[in-house]
C-alpha cells in the first residue's frame, strides 16, 4: 500500500473513530488522511494529518526514512485535519523547513502561534523546488477549499498532489461498494461546492499538465482512467447536470404531503423519467439531499406551512442550497397549508436569485388533505416536469 512510485511512499491514516467531519458531515465508512513522503537527495513530506494521529503519521514517516532525515515538510493547505501536526513535526526535525503559500504561514501563527520565518519557504503560483531528480512545481488554488491552498506537481513521476480536490469521505480500508462518485459527490458539493468557479479556474490549470497519478488529501490515490474523475469534477466545478433525472424533496407533519409526493414520484415514473429520487429533508443526510439537487437537472420542493413560514427543515435545505451557489436547475413546488398556505410563495422567495433557474409554472396547493383536485395539478405538475 505504501509504495506509490518507486520514491513515492503514502504516510497517511484510516480515521474510524469520527462521528463528524469538519463537524457537521456524517462519515460512516470512517476517513482517510493523506499524507506522503517523496524520497530523493532531499526529502519532502507532503502534509500532515489530524491530530489524533500525528504519532501514528510519525511512525509511518520514520518507517520510510530509514534513519534519514526529512528536509521539507510541505504544507498545502491548513485546515486542522492535516495541519494539526505541523509543530509536532517541526520539533522533531529541527534541521526541516516548511514550503507553503504565505496565506498559509499567517494561519499557521493563528492556529499554532509560530510562523516560522527563519525555516520557511514561501511557495506562490510557479515556485519550483527541486529535490534532485523530483522538481516540485506550486499551482495556487484559493478556495479548493481554503483561500490559502497550493497543489503540487512532480513533473518526474507526473503526479498532482491535489489538496482536498477528487477527496472523498471513507477511510481507505473501508468498503466502497457505491463507487468512488458517491462520497466525492456529497464531500465535493458540501465542502468546495459554493467555490465553483475557483475550482475550474484550478482544474484548467491541471488539464494542462500531463498527470499520471492524482494523490488528494482523503481518499484514494487515482492511478487509473483519470478521465472520468477529470470530466466528473469538469461537470460539479461547472454546476452542470450530472444526470438526467428528478428529485424530490420534501417534508411532512401528518403524511398528508408525503401523499402528494409518493403520487407525484409515481405519476413521474409512469411518464418514463429516467431517474426519480425521493427524500425526507427530516430524516435523511442533508448533504446526501444537497448532493442530489446539484446532481439531477431537475427538482421538486414540497413543505408545509410553518409558524407563516416553512417547515425548518426545507428551510435550511434550500439555504444550504443558496449558499452552495445551486444554480440552473427547472424547480416544481407542493405546498401544504391548513389555513393560511404560503409555503410555495416562500421557497420561490429564498430560490429567486439562484442563476439560471426555471420554476414550473404548475403548482400544487394541498389545504391539509390531498384531493381530487390535488390530483389533477400533480398531475400536471408531472407532465411540466417531464417537458
Ligand atoms: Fe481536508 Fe479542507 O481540509
Amino acid at each position: 500500500m505504501s509504495k506509490i512510485t518507486n520514491d513515492i511512499r503514502y504516510i497517511g491514516v484510516n480515521d474510524h473513530e469520527l462521528d463528524l467531519f469538519e463537524g457537521q458531515y456524517i462519515v460512516p465508512e470512517g476517513m482517510a488522511y493523506n499524507s506522503y513522503v517523496i524520497l530523493d537527495e532531499k526529502i519532502a513530506v507532503m502534509d500532515s494529518v489530524d491530530r489524533r494521529f500525528g504519532d501514528q503519521w510519525l511512525q509511518n514517516l520514520e518507517l520510510e526514512l530509514q534513519n534519514r532525515k526529512p528536509d521539507y515538510l510541505v504544507v498545502q493547505h491548513m485546515e486542522p485535519d492535516h495541519s494539526a501536526n505541523i509543530t509536532a513535526f517541526m520539533e522533531k526535525y529541527p534541521a526541516a523547513i516548511i514550503v507553503s503559500s504565505a496565506k498559509a504561514f499567517t494561519m499557521m501563527k493563528n492556529f499554532y502561534g509560530n510562523e516560522y520565518t527563519d525555516r520557511r519557504i514561501i511557495a506562490a503560483e510557479g515556485t519550483e523546488l527541486v529535490l534532485g531528480t523530483h522538481t516540485l512545481h506550486f499551482i495556487a488554488a484559493p478556495m479548493v477549499h481554503w483561500p490559502e491552498v497550493i497543489m503540487t506537481y512532480d513533473e518526474k513521476d507526473r503526479i498532482l498532489f491535489s489538496a482536498d480536490a477528487f477527496g472523498k469521505f471513507g477511510a481507505l480500508d473501508a468498503e466502497d461498494p457505491e463507487g468512488w462518485a458517491c462520497e466525492a459527490r456529497r464531500y465535493y458539493f458540501g465542502i468546495v461546492g459554493k467555490y465553483g468557479a475557483q475550482a475550474q479556474a484550478v482544474l484548467k490549470k491541471a488539464l494542462k499538465l500531463d498527470i499520471r497519478v492524482i494523490c488528494p488529501l482523503h481518499g484514494p490515490i487515482l492511478q487509473e482512467n483519470l478521465g472520468y474523475y477529470l470530466d466528473l469534477y469538469n461537470t460539479w466545478t461547472t454546476y452542470s447536470v450530472e444526470s438526467e433525472g428528478i428529485v424530490i424533496c420534501y417534508t411532512s407533519v401528518y403524511g398528508n404531503t408525503e401523499k402528494a409526493v409518493q403520487m407525484l414520484a409515481d405519476m413521474l415514473k409512469a411518464k418514463g423519467c429516467p431517474k426519480v429520487a425521493v427524500n425526507d429533508l427530516a430524516r435523511s443526510d442533508m448533504a446526501e439531499c444537497v448532493e442530489d439537487a446539484f446532481r439531477y437537472s431537475k427538482i421538486v420542493l414540497a413543505t408545509t406551512t410553518y409558524n407563516a413560514d416553512i417547515f425548518p427543515f426545507m428551510r435550511t435545505f434550500i439555504e444550504t442550497l443558496v449558499e452552495h451557489g445551486w444554480r440552473g436547475r427547472k424547480i416544481g413546488l407542493i405546498e401544504n397549508g391548513s389555513w393560511a398556505p404560503t409555503a410555495a410563495k416562500i421557497m420561490k422567495g429564498l430560490l429567486e436569485n439562484c442563476k439560471d433557474t426555471v420554476f414550473a409554472e404548475s403548482t400544487v396547493k394541498i389545504l391539509s388533505a390531498v384531493t381530487e383536485e390535488n390530483k389533477n395539478q400533480i398531475e400536471a405538475l408531472a407532465d411540466e416536469m417531464m417537458q
